[in-house]
């Protein structure tokens, strides 16, 4: 089968590993990368052996897909330009600036039937994710905990929009069902956005979760914990292992077993850029998808607006 002809929009700090992914992909041709720095876009593009260009304009008619790592506030105007063009999506996280934004991308993607459209979502690729996912657990209760040294970047939105959104999208996707119910508090720190922020979820059927999500940490810590019947599963993202506590009956009486997952590593960017690859081509390949982005953006959307809430109150005070 022919290759995907791609360009990657955006050759930032992320966008360099999607050109890097692109290149070596099996099933991709990186047709060029796309930025309005010169100077950083040729050095990305000589690396992996492909032209630079300063528009997408320039590049969208020699294309099937685009994969967009610019900053967060252009994800509505590249999108819209590259779905009018037929074009596949990537779309980095989160799938737009603001939930209209989502919403008329969205639309936009309903009216090219057979336009994949997906989001950059990578966790749920992250192979002890999906060692999870495989396993008979249905989580009652949820930790997950995304901390990190202040970043010096991303600093126009605030933490829930850039870095909290991983875990609601997976949290969701793990429980299964809807937010029904949101509590949040939140303190600007080192910027005038929220940096820290503990939020509680509540989601049909009665399941919850605690997220904790800080850019002004001293160490990073990207871990979930997760109780269900009878079990207990430890996650860590970095590390990618995954730790399962079980009570079962035995003879002798109830007794706890530790599982140590076997976990082949793999880089879940690079697994989710794959897989997006194989979808535009009719392949098997399971994306992220812009609903499901969507969906991420509302809850963060209800998580923002109770911070606003509390922030108010301690104002007040
Ligand atoms: N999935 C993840 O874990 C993850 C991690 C980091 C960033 N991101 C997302 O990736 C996106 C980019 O973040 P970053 O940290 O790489 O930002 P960055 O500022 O390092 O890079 C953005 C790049 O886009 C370029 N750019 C600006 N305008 C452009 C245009 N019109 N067309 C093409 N390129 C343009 C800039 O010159 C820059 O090189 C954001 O949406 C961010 O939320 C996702």
């Amino acid at each position: 089968m022919s290759k995907l002809k791609v360009a990657v929009v955006g050759v930032g700090h992320l966008g360099q590993h999607h050109a890097r992914i692109a290149a070596a992909s099996p099933h991709a041709e990186l047709v060029a990368v796309v930025d309005p720095g010169e100077a950083r876009g040729r050095d990305i593009a000589a690396k992996h052996g492909t032209a630079w260009v300063a528009t997408l304009a320039e590049v969208l008619p020699k294309v099937d897909a685009v994969q967009v790592a610019a900053p967060t506030g252009l994800h509505h105007a590249i999108g819209m330009e590259a779905l009018a063009a037929g074009k596949h999506v990537l779309m980095e996280k989160p799938l737009a600036a603001t939930l209209a934004e989502g919403e008329a991308l969205l639309a936009a993607l309903a009216a090219h039937p057979g336009r994949v459209g997906a989001v950059g979502h990578l966790e749920r690729f992250n192979p002890a994710v999906k060692a999870l996912r495989d396993r008979a657990f249905k989580p009652r209760f949820l930790e997950a905990v995304r901390v990190s040294p202040f970043p010096m970047r991303s600093l126009e939105v605030d933490v829930v929009m850039d870095v909290m959104i991983h875990d609601l999208d997976l949290l969701r996707a793990l429980v299964g069902k809807p937010v029904v119910d949101v509590e949040a508090v939140g303190v600007p720190v080192l910027t005038p956005h929220a940096d820290l922020v503990s939020a509680r979820l509540k989601f049909e059927g009665g399941a919850f979760a605690t997220v904790t999500a800080s850019r002004v940490a001293q160490k990073k810590e990207r871990t979930l914990r997760a109780f269900g019947d009878r079990a207990y599963a430890k996650l860590d993202f970095a590390a990618q292992k995954l730790e399962l506590l079980r009570l079962v009956m035995n003879g002798g009486g109830p007794e706890i077993v530790n599982e140590q997952a076997d976990i082949e590593e793999g880089e879940p960017l690079k697994l989710e850029i794959e897989a997006f690859h194989r979808a535009c081509l009719g392949e098997e390949g399971e994306v992220v998808t812009w609903e499901e982005g969507l969906e991420a953006m509302r809850v963060a959307d209800q998580v923002q607006r109770a911070v606003a809430k509390s922030l108010a109150e301690l104002g007040r005070a």
